[in-house]
């Protein structure tokens, strides 16, 4: 049984994380998305939320589980029987910092955990959360970037 785990922060999901999603479900029995629970960050969305959403959004991929983790994600992977990390790139500025992480991660776990990037689709290149949030809190149009129900869900957090 191949696990392999998606991790990120997910504030929100967009159709980008949906498309590498549904993509790295079909190379894997089973795809963890995993929402990192960072004490750090203040997002928009709580972990719970987060995960509720990446449900919602995903219920139609049988083989997909949501999940949420915190500290090393070497020792969640481990932990969990995982041995694959998947990311997405979507350009050149993604990779350094990615290159970075998963070497990290491969020596750090003396090699139990690989890192596999799928390249974003290039309808999606340009989406990023941290922008789908700033138009949203301008009140912009984001139904191109995520579903309907987190464009709903984002408008009411403006509001308030
Ligand atoms: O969606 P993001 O915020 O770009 O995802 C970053 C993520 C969650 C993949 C990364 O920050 C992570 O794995 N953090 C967990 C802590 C960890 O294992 N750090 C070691 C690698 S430098």
């Amino acid at each position: 049984m191949k696990r392999a785990v998606y991790p990120g922060s997910f504030d929100p999901v967009t159709f980008g994380h949906l498309d590498v999603i549904r993509r790295a479900s079909e190379m894997f029995d089973v795809l963890v998305v995993s929402v990192l629970n960072n004490k750090v960050k203040s997002p928009l969305f709580s972990v719970e939320e987060r995960v509720k959403i990446l449900r919602e959004a995903t219920k139609d991929i049988p083989n997909v589980e949501v999940d949420s983790f915190s500290g090393l994600l070497i020792n969640y992977a481990a932990e969990n029987n995982m041995h694959v990390a998947v990311r997405g790139l979507r350009a050149i500025t993604d990779f350094e910092y990615e290159l970075q992480i998963a070497q990290t991660n491969r020596k750090l776990s003396g090699g139990a955990l690989d890192t596999v990037f799928l390249t974003t689709s290039l309808e999606y290149a340009y989406l990023s959360s941290s922008s789908v949030k700033e138009i949203a809190s301008f009140g912009g149009d984001i139904s191109e970037c995520v579903p309907d129900f987190v464009a709903r869900l984002m408008k009411e957090k403006y509001i308030q």
